[in-house]
């Protein structure tokens, strides 16, 4: 976009208005440390798919002009405006977070490649291209790291690379130089020596972003259409910028329960039978298990929201889901946007006769293939339509599923790519494939969420596959068709720490890789990074070696059953981090540069994480280790198989034996973790009787929570709030919050070997470690 020189600017509100010579921009304050810096046609009420409702405070800031630029100053950020709309930002105190770059960049197009192409084949001069890029360049200021940029392959640190933003399902493997994958999460968190900020792009087009990849003195993000519109997003430290960015596009639901538990999957089960016969191997090798997932094969020809009639496969579904209930097991099915194109279907035909499937621009429904044959696209984009997704939901709570799985949503298609002129809808304005598409999966799992919520009632369990910012609001998500291979499990540990980075923290890779054949080595370290992924799902494709524990030896089956176990053991903690992640917009699984952004190492740490602030997980993650170099930040740490105690003024490498049945772990000092006795399900013990904590010698504190575990009550009030507080060889626990009926009657303190029992009075205690 070209602006020229600036004219004249005033101040509306929390907005600064600025007249170019070609166009105008403008910066909107929204609190202290976000700004928006926008200029664009997409009007106002389709701006954004990410952020609902208007999210600006009442902000004191000054605009004055200085040294040939508009300042505009908040207590914590300055940005100034120049000419051609260039835009810089700094830190309260001076430090330089972005400037706009002022040199040509190397590429005249103005974009990438790849939207050159298109641009090209949209029949668009290099001139226009050069004048219609919507592309903002920032200047390297030389020691930046990114993070972020949701769901791609390669390493926490994105310096270097560049990226796509378009929906892709691409069935090859994964590697480091693929550019795009099934989400499009256009934000990421730059961080300095002395700064740390985030930049969303709020673009729903294809875009790019490229990293350093061009030039070592900028990185540059663009998009084939739509506005230039993002938004600068200050903070004192990492998470106090995803926090801000969370409070933008939203933070993550607390889940149910239950859905932190072990989710057993495969394409596909085929029967009653063959899922009963799993159920009962996880019971008989005392493997916790809480859900089992339906593939497609469960529908009748994969037409969604039917079930096969095929009564030798499924005699009767109902009594299979209820019977199942009784041992604990929930059933979760999939559901893809693709409607089997035939008459006589009910969806197809109402989804006909109300219009509520994409065209082609001369008004025919669109029609392209994907596992039904040929199958047409449902215009989500459309609240009309997104609504009559939610009531074909009623089909699957009638039968008591549990969870909707929406897979195939960016939208895939097996024949070519659609067009990007095939006619979606934007709210109630025409649109078009081009601007729909990264969206198409927002606006699924968003149908599915209201759909399950209004009919259910229970909070929503939803996993998608394509995603937009914002889509943490609505679903969980996993990261598509991985591979049995080494490197897809390395990929794992940055892939899913990033996508906590871009404020999706509920996660997981199919645990044992989706496609090829899974070796009893790797099916036993996957377990170990897969039990502490948020989501922690088995999956596998047809005609793949079945990676069920059992189908691989005994010793699969105890190492597997172990680290399940942790994961059960663990649950109240992890319910702990969603329920004051709902708050901050903190992830689960944290990369170690979250808490310590000053740490070199930790900048740059792929092979471990944080599970919450205070678990360490350093898994073995190549073939035939059997002892791990593990990164521990500076301070106190304890073995947690152990309970040896590692301290350092500074961060350390310490070589840890790691045998095949061993995650070396490691738990920070002042660490209250509340922790579960065994169980085979969510719920089959009563838990609400004794608090159990687990803590390690220092000083610490932890808030937990205590609920039903499954409605919307909490939101209400309707929970208990326990504060343990570690101090001086004390640990005080009391009930800063009361309103669940249920409440914890004695506490069970274990610290390093030794068991203290208290009785909690008015919901407290004191116990002397
Ligand atoms: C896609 C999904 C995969 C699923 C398969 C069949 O490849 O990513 O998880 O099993 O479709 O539905």
């Amino acid at each position: 976009m070209e602006f020229g020189k600036l004219c004249s600017w005033e101040k509306q509100g929390n907005r600064v208005v600025f007249q170019f010579e070609k166009r105008t921009g403008r910066v909107e304050i929204l609190t202290p440390e976000i700004f928006n810096v926008f200029s664009g046609v997409v009007s106002e009420e389709h701006r954004s798919k990410a952020i609902e409702g208007d999210k600006s405070v009442a902000v004191d800031f000054t605009a004055a002009e200085a040294d040939g630029a508009v300042e505009i100053s908040t207590d914590a950020v300055t940005a100034r405006i120049y000419d051609d709309f260039k835009v810089d930002f700094y830190k309260a105190d001076g430090t330089v977070l972005c400037r706009d770059y002022r040199g040509s960049r190397k590429i005249c197009a103005g974009l990438s490649d790849e939207l050159k192409a298109l641009k090209e084949a949209e029949g668009h001069s290099v001139e226009e291209q050069r004048t219609e890029a919507v592309e903002v360049v920032k200047q390297l200021e030389g020691d930046e790291a990114f993070y972020g940029l949701g769901d791609k392959t390669g390493f926490m640190d994105k310096r270097g690379y560049e990226y796509v933003m378009w929906n892709t399902d691409d069935p090859a493997p994964q590697m480091d130089n693929f550019k795009s994958l099934y989400k499009s999460i256009p934000f990421f968190i730059t961080l300095h020596k002395n700064a740390v900020f985030g930049l969303f792009y709020d673009n729903t087009y294809r875009s790019c972003f490229d990293m350093g990849k061009e030039s070592e003195e900028y990185y540059w993000y663009g998009a084939a259409d739509g506005n230039l519109d993002y938004y600068l997003i200050a903070g004192e430290s990492m998470p106090e910028v995803l926090g801000n960015y969370t409070y933008l596009t939203g933070t993550v639901p607390v889940p149910q329960k239950w859905t932190l538990g072990y989710h057993q999957c495969r394409w596909s089960y085929m029967s009653e039978e063959e899922i009963r016969d799993v159920v009962s191997h996880m019971r008989e090798c005392g493997i916790p298990c809480d859900a089992i997932h339906l593939d497609i094969d469960y529908m009748d020809h994969y037409k969604v929201f039917t079930w096969t009639p095929d009564k030798e496969r499924y005699p009767d579904p109902e009594k299979m889901i209820a019977d199942l209930a009784k041992d604990g097991i929930k059933i979760v099915t999939i559901i893809d946007p693709g409607v089997k194109l035939e008459e006589g279907y009910s969806v197809y035909d109402k989804g006909v006769e109300n219009g509520y499937f994409a065209t082609t621009p001369e008004g025919e429904i669109y029609v392209n293939a994907v596992w039904p044959g040929d199958a047409v696209y449902p215009d989500f984009g459309k609240k009309e339509v997104r609504d009559w997704w939610g009531e074909n939901q009623q089909f699957l709570v009638d039968k008591g599923v549990r969870g909707v799985w929406n897979d195939m949503n960016e939208p895939a298609s097996f024949r070519g790519e659609l067009p990007q002129d095939v006619v979606f809808t934007d709210e109630d304005e025409k649109s078009d494939h081009a601007r729909m598409h990264n969206v198409y999966g927002h606006n699924m799992a968003k149908a599915t969420y209201e759909g399950l919520k209004q009919r259910d009632g229970r909070r929503p369990f939803v996993i998608t596959r394509a995603c937009y910012a914002g889509s943490q609001k609505y679903s969980t998500a996993w990261t598509g068709d991985n591979h049995s291979i080494w490197a897809h499990l390395q990929m794992a540990i940055p892939q899913l720490c990033n996508l906590g980075m871009s404020g999706m923290s509920f996660v997981g890779t199919d645990v044992g890789g989706f496609g090829s054949d899974c070796t009893k080595e790797l099916m036993c370290r996957w377990v170990e990074v897969g039990c502490f992924s948020p989501l922690f799902r088995n999956h596998s494709a047809i005609g793949t070696r079945y990676q069920e524990p059992w189908r691989f030896d005994q010793e699969t089956v105890d190492i597997y059953r172990k680290a399940a176990q942790l994961r059960y053991h663990l649950i109240p903690y992890y319910y702990d981090l969603f329920f004051t992640g709902e708050k901050t917009g903190l992830p689960i699984m944290r990369s170690l540069v979250l808490h310590y952004e000053k740490d070199e190492v930790a900048k740059e740490c792929n092979t471990e994480f944080l599970a919450g602030p205070n678990l360490l997980a350093a898994p073995v993650v190549t073939q035939g280790d059997r002892k791990k170099m593990v990164y521990l930040p500076a301070g106190t740490w304890y073995d947690y198989w152990t309970g040896e105690k590692i301290s350092g003024d500074q961060g350390q490498w310490i070589l840890r034996d790691a045998p095949l049945d061993t995650c070396p772990l490691y738990v920070k000092a002042g660490a209250v973790l509340p922790v579960w006795p065994e169980q085979n399900y969510v719920g089959e013990k009563d838990t609400n009787q004794v608090l159990m904590l687990e803590v390690y010698p220092g000083e610490g504190s932890w808030d937990h929570f205590q609920d039903d575990g499954e409605s919307f009550a909490y939101r209400d009030g309707v929970y208990n709030q326990y504060h343990c507080e570690l101090k001086d060889g004390k640990l005080t626990v009391a009930c800063v919050h009361d309103g669940y009926e249920k409440h914890y009657q004695r506490v069970q303190v274990h610290c390093l070997g030794k068991t203290f029992e208290a009785e909690l009075k008015d919901g407290a205690c004191c116990v002397e470690l």
